[in-house]
């Protein structure tokens, strides 16, 4: 087996993503977004727009498609385009015109004319700060707000006042976005069964609800599809905009239409990463023990609220021992796209801000940073009593530091000609979660195995390891199992987000296969079965009973059986109440600045994950590697500039800086595997979204060793190490 099942169907072109089906009588849909940020729809003049050439539909907050706000278990409320006439952002989808081609839509698109009534727009996040509210709960429900005091302390600042060594400061992170390479997109087609949604999201049960509830029909008319994604990541989670646009028209006009968003409309007819400003205060004794901690953050919001960076949500949870501990946590309400889950959402800024604060802190106390980090390493999340399943970040270090050549390493960095050369670490850290999911086995005739949930792989290899997990539990070799993924008819398999998919899927797939073998034995000792009356047993695929031997295909096809199925399900249950689960990992890197020009170049970076069981080493080192060029990519890169008419100046792929190859050295990815087996079955702790944590401060920290300049946000620009 390769070692993606997908990959030779992805890098030959055969893979068909959403956009790529066609049908008879296809139409093209362009969605029509708002030149405003705030203010109201007066009106739309679609006279011209409705007699150009091949002009089917055209649709407006004044002639809207049917569309209700679904709401799901997963995501509350999804908001679904043209059901009023209030503009919140600039780029807002509000209109959405089908024609034959779509050249045709997308001229006719231009054709529209809105009259609006502006009001005064709030874009930036600088600004906004005055206007802060208190954040809804996090991310799992927990408090934005924390405080954890030690007996007889009176409050954190009296912690922090108490403390001989203080470092306080405040770290800001840009407005991001996923720049998914497929654009948002979908075909929606209407037959006698009901709606069939060819669109890459995260879960295709859940797409199938929301689509449900927008187009107000049972859940079994829709049938969302979507083998293959072309990057999601928290971005394709909800269901977007062309989707629901695409399926209500296909509905009216009873023909197929495609919707795919413009690069341009990618950022900001869907959601992105939100900026935050937070500040970080540190009281430490004069060893580096961590005597209190404060985090206060700021997150951009759009005026919706749907969604608030949980930044502080890792400092809560994972990071350090400390006695005295505060959290909160404001958002900003601005006129701007919303805002979503991005890989590692929370921890990702968040850990930005607190790991480079901690390297503030070591400098402070002249102390190596991983040293004070380990002085302070957590046996259980703050303020609670539940010890970490598992956790081995102190190997982490110790490993990394000796590959990296950490020793070597001066306070004052070095210098190489005319390059400045600095070392950075940072702690990773990632909850280890799982959620819900039912997998169908069944067994064929042919001696092969489906193994099948709805799901999606947005790229993170869960097709291959319903392959690998299917054939171990099945004791069968992986050439054998036939994977299905990414279609709302299979069982419901919920969503590939939270780095859960391997510890959700897994688990299922163990429980099924176990079931399925039960029934296999049940099968073939049954009164006239081969095996009669006998006591059989179940290895390498084959039932054994005496000397009596047969595969179960065999079996299959000697009792005329066309196959047998079964469903297994998972959830997370009472490990809850015993243990608390993290991934963990030590991020380490080395940067050069050019002493003239002063541009930084990342020249070798190490990350050194625990993450329990790695069931696909090339797949889940891949995983690691995107993720730690993403933290480079936030640390170097990444940043949307948003005007104050609210238009973003480089919402494209011209502008929207990303690392390419010449940017990223030689990435090494190490694992210490300890299989978690306390936190599931698998003993897979998740590591889809662990490798971002934690760069962009690695980054931050190696440029301040390389040049004793501090710089507290990111991205980081040559003009920042004049
Ligand atoms: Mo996750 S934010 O769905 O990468």
């Amino acid at each position: 087996m390769a070692g993606r099942v997908d990959g030779p169907l992805k890098v030959t072109g055969q893979a068909k993503y959403g956009a790529d089906h066609g049908f008879p009588g296809l139409l093209h849909g362009f969605v029509v977004t708002s030149s405003i940020a705030h203010g109201e729809i007066e009106a739309m003049d679609v006279t011209q727009a409705k007699g150009a050439p091949g002009v089917i539909g055209v649709y407006t907050p004044f002639e809207p498609l049917e569309l209700r706000a679904p709401v799901t278990p997963f995501f509350g409320e999804t908001w679904v385009p043209l059901q009023d006439k209030e503009v919140v952002y600039r780029g807002q989808p509000i209109g959405f015109v089908v024609a034959e081609t779509y050249e045709q839509a997308r001229d006719a698109a231009m054709l529209v004319e809105v009259s609006y009534r502006s009001r005064p727009a709030l874009t930036s996040l600088q600004d906004g700060l005055a206007s802060a509210e208190d954040a809804p709960a996090a991310r799992n429900g927990e408090p934005p707000t924390l405080e954890i005091l030690a007996p007889g302390v009176e409050s954190i600042e009296d912690a922090l006042a108490a403390s001989p060594v203080v470092v306080e400061a405040t770290y800001s992170t840009a407005t991001q976005h996923h720049a998914a390479l497929e654009p948002h997109s979908a075909v929606a087609v209407w037959g006698p069964d009901g709606l069939t949604v060819h669109s890459g999201n995260q879960g295709s049960d859940v797409q199938a609800a929301e689509l449900a509830g927008a187009l107000d029909v049972e859940p079994s008319v829709v049938h969302a599809v979507n083998p293959y994604v072309g990057g999601a990541f928290g971005g394709k989670a909800r269901t977007s905009a062309p989707a629901f646009l695409a399926a209500a028209a296909a509905r009216v006009l009873d023909r197929p239409v495609k919707a795919v968003l413009s690069r341009e409309q990618v950022f900001t007819a869907t959601a992105g990463r939100a900026a935050t400003v937070q500040k970080i205060t540190l009281g430490a004794e004069h060893d580096g023990t961590l005597n209190a901690l404060r985090h206060d953050s700021w997150a951009s919001t759009a005026m919706d609220r749907s969604f608030v960076e949980p930044t502080s949500h890792g400092t809560s949870r994972e990071w350090y021992s400390t006695r005295n501990l505060a959290l909160s946590q404001k958002m900003v309400p601005l006129n701007i796209p919303p805002t979503t889950f991005m890989r590692a959402p929370g921890e990702a800024p968040g850990s930005f801000a607190l790991e480079s604060a901690i390297d503030e802190l070591a400098i402070a106390l002249g102390m190596d940073p991983i040293e004070l980090r380990q002085r302070n390493n957590s046996t259980a999340p703050p303020g609670k009593d539940l010890q970490w399943s598992s956790k081995h970040l102190d190997e982490c270090f110790r490993v990394g530091a000796a590959r990296f050549g950490w020793a070597d390493r001066s306070p004052q960095g070095r210098t190489d000609g005319d390059w400045l050369v600095g070392l950075g670490t940072a702690t990773a850290m990632f909850p280890a979660l799982r959620f819900p999911a039912t997998i169908g086995i069944t067994l064929r005739p042919d001696d092969t195995a489906v193994v099948a949930t709805s799901g999606a792989d947005p790229g993170t290899g869960l097709l291959t390891v319903l392959c690998l997990v299917g054939a171990e539990s099945l004791d069968i070799s992986p050439d054998r199992i036939v994977p299905r993924l990414g279609d709302s008819t299979l069982p419901p398999g919920g969503l590939s987000g939270g780095s859960t998919a391997t510890a959700s899927a897994g688990s299922a797939i163990m429980i099924a296969a176990a079931k399925v073998i039960d029934d296999l034995l049940a099968l073939a000792s049954a009164p006239g079965a081969p095996f009669d009356g006998m006591e059989v047993s179940y290895a390498h695929g084959r039932l054994l009973a005496g000397d009596r031997t047969m595969s179960f295909g065999e079996l299959l096809r000697t009792m005329n059986r066309p196959s047998i199925s079964v469903t297994g399900s998972s959830a997370p249950g009472e490990e809850l109440t015993k243990h608390s689960f993290s991934s963990f990992g030590a991020q380490f890197c080395e940067v050069r600045v050019h002493k003239w020009t002063r541009e930084t170049r990342v020249s070798r970076m190490l990350g050194v994950f625990d993450a329990g069981r790695i069931i696909n080493p090339t797949a889940a080192r891949s995983q690691l590697i995107g993720g730690m060029i993403w933290g480079v990519s936030a640390a170097l890169h990444e940043g949307l500039e948003i005007e104050a008419d609210g238009r973003f100046a480089n919402g494209d792929f011209a502008s929207y800086l990303i690392p390419v190859n010449a940017d990223i050295p030689e990435v090494d990815v190490h694992f210490v595997e300890y299989p978690d087996t306390l936190h599931n079955p698998v003993g897979a702790k998740g590591l889809g979204e662990i490798g971002i944590v934690g760069m962009a401060a690695a980054v931050a920290n190696a440029v301040h060793n390389a040049t004793g300049i501090r710089v507290r946000h990111i991205p980081i620009l040559v003009e920042d190490l004049l």
